[in-house]
């Protein structure tokens, strides 16, 4: 079903959608919506973070995740240096901390909790889920890197109340709760 606005097949040269603009991506895939994770890596010169909404599974056997990462992002590259990474998923209460982790230019760990694992990543207070990582694999794709991680160790928020599990979402660029 073609989106609203489309205009049919107008694939062009190398199959490119010429016609398909960055506003109507964002526009169209808003409407899938996601959880919300701050990837975190432990430098030499400290913790580094930073938001993304484009996680998912990818294999059980062997246990691989993936998110994308924009060429743009200046975390990304020292993420990429350690080798290593945390995906911390975030709980619906972590709006704030989400837009912290997004934001350039300040100190995104000021006032937040966290511990460093055994395997040197930031393990962020709060997040429901948290999946220690290597990095296996990179795939460029278009503006974005495909970063495929290769699970170590996972730890789920064990405690009693079910309504701290609740993720945050992310739906048509905005933050939003189950
Ligand atoms: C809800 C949300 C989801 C995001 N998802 C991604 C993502 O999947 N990949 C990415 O590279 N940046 C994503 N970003 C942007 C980054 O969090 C961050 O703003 C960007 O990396 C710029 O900072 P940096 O230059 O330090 O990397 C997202 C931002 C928000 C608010």
């Amino acid at each position: 079903m073609a989106a609203k606005g489309a205009k049919g097949d107008q694939s062009g040269v190398n199959g490119r959608m010429a016609e398909v603009t960055g506003a109507e991506m964002r526009r169209v895939l808003g409407h899938f919506a996601t959880g919300v994770t701050v990837i975190t890596a432990g430098t030499a010169d400290g913790p580094v973070g930073m938001v993304a909404n484009s996680f998912a599974s990818v294999s059980l056997e062997p246990p691989l995740i993936l998110f994308c990462a924009a060429h743009s992002s200046e975390t990304w590259p020292e993420i990429q240096a350690v080798g290593k990474f945390c995906v911390n998923v975030l709980g619906h209460r972590q709006e704030l901390l989400a837009a912290q982790f997004a934001k350039k230019g300040s100190d995104r760990y000021a006032g937040v909790d966290h511990l460093i694992s055994g395997h040197g990543n930031p393990r962020l207070a709060g997040a429901i889920a948290q999946i220690e990582c290597r990095v296996t694999d990179e795939h460029p794709a278009g503006d974005h890197l495909i970063v495929v991680g290769g699970v170590l160790e996972m730890e789920i928020d064990e405690s009693e109340s079910a309504e701290l599990h609740k993720p945050l979402i992310f739906y048509r660029g905005d933050f939003a709760r189950l």
